[in-house]
């Protein structure tokens, strides 16, 4: 594989061409007072209650909240793998009734085919369904592999390539489908510092390449910082909106942002408001995990 520094530099070429409409061929998510809870009688718990959201077409929404708030839960209801109990979402306002091939999902575990190579992976969809001329396919494919750098690799199978080079195949076989809304939850999460590092720009130039509207499950508030045109804040369950940041840091986005005026000032921001979620959560548990979280955040309020 190239040196990480080397693709990093690969990675980072901007996209070309003219100025689209981002909009276009976008999909616009809506969550109109969705509530969705588990379980029977006495045991049963609301896990989202009264949640109201918009995904704007052509942007990265980011939802950022603590562990176990529900944030799964509100990608299988946009995903249309489970129903709300209550309220509606509606993609370009048609109501979301099951799973669609114009919703990609990108999950943390690896779902690539293990007896099918880097390539055959990433041209699965449209071979499988017939919608895509063949030439259509093979240099798409190839556009594909070269942006996550995967092109010495095509003819690599899964258990052959690292953890890192397994996510970005896997992006590229959900980038190849053209989805209309890509889901992508905890995608980076147990990927050494490194290569989630590598994998969050490989990712920034396919988004800001094509801007597909993404919803973005994340539990590092910097990487919804770099990633997001809008960061959602969920409260504890019952999962609400807790607030919401827009992040008007100027793209193409680079790390160095992190560390500049504003982009410290989301950062400190949106801790203070986890901060206080994790402590409404906890304090009734008798467990301080608000000094826990203190110490890995630091002070933030
Ligand atoms: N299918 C299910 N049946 C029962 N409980 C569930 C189900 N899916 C999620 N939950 C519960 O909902 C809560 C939120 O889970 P999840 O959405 O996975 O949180 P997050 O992704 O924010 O960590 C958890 O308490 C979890 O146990
Ligand atoms: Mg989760």
């Amino acid at each position: 594989m190239a040196a990480p520094a080397e693709a990093l530099n690969n990675a980072h070429k901007p996209a070309s061409g003219d100025t689209p409409n981002y909009a276009a061929g976008k999909a616009t998510v809506e969550l109109r007072g969705v509530h969705k809870g588990f379980g029977h009688d006495e045991e049963r718990e609301e896990i989202v209650e009264d949640l109201s959201l918009t995904i704007t077409a052509g942007q990265l929404t980011a939802l950022v909240g603590p562990s176990g708030c529900g944030k799964s839960t509100i990608v299988n209801l946009v995903a249309g793998y489970e129903r709300p109990d209550k309220g509606e979402i509606l993609i370009d306002g048609r109501k979301v009734s099951g799973a669609s091939q114009d919703r990609m999902v990108v999950f943390q575990e690896s779902a690539l085919f293990p007896w099918l190579t880097t390539r055959q992976n990433i041209t699965f969809g449209p071979r499988l369904r017939g919608d895509m001329p063949h030439d259509e396919i093979e240099s798409e494919a190839n556009r594909l592999l070269a942006r996550v750098g995967l092109t010495e690799f095509r003819d690599k199978y899964p258990t052959q390539l690292s953890g890192g080079m397994q996510r970005r195949a896997e992006l590229a076989r959900a980038m190849m489908n053209r989805p209309r809304l890509m889901i992508m939850d905890e995608p980076f999460r147990g990927l050494d510092a490194m290569t989630r590092k590598l994998m969050q720009i490989f990712f920034l130039r396919l988004f800001e390449e094509n801007r597909r509207t993404n919803l973005f499950v994340t539990s590092e508030i910097e990487e919804a910082i770099l990633l997001a045109d809008r960061i959602v804040i969920l409260s504890n369950r019952p999962t609400k909106v807790a607030r919401i940041v827009d992040v008007t840091l100027p793209r193409p986005r680079d790390f160095h942002m992190l560390s500049s005026r504003e982009g410290f000032d989301y950062k400190r921001e949106a801790l203070a408001i986890l901060h206080k979620e994790a402590q409404k959560s906890f304090s009734a548990t008798g467990k301080d995990f608000a000094d826990a979280f203190t110490k890995r955040y630091g002070k933030t309020t």
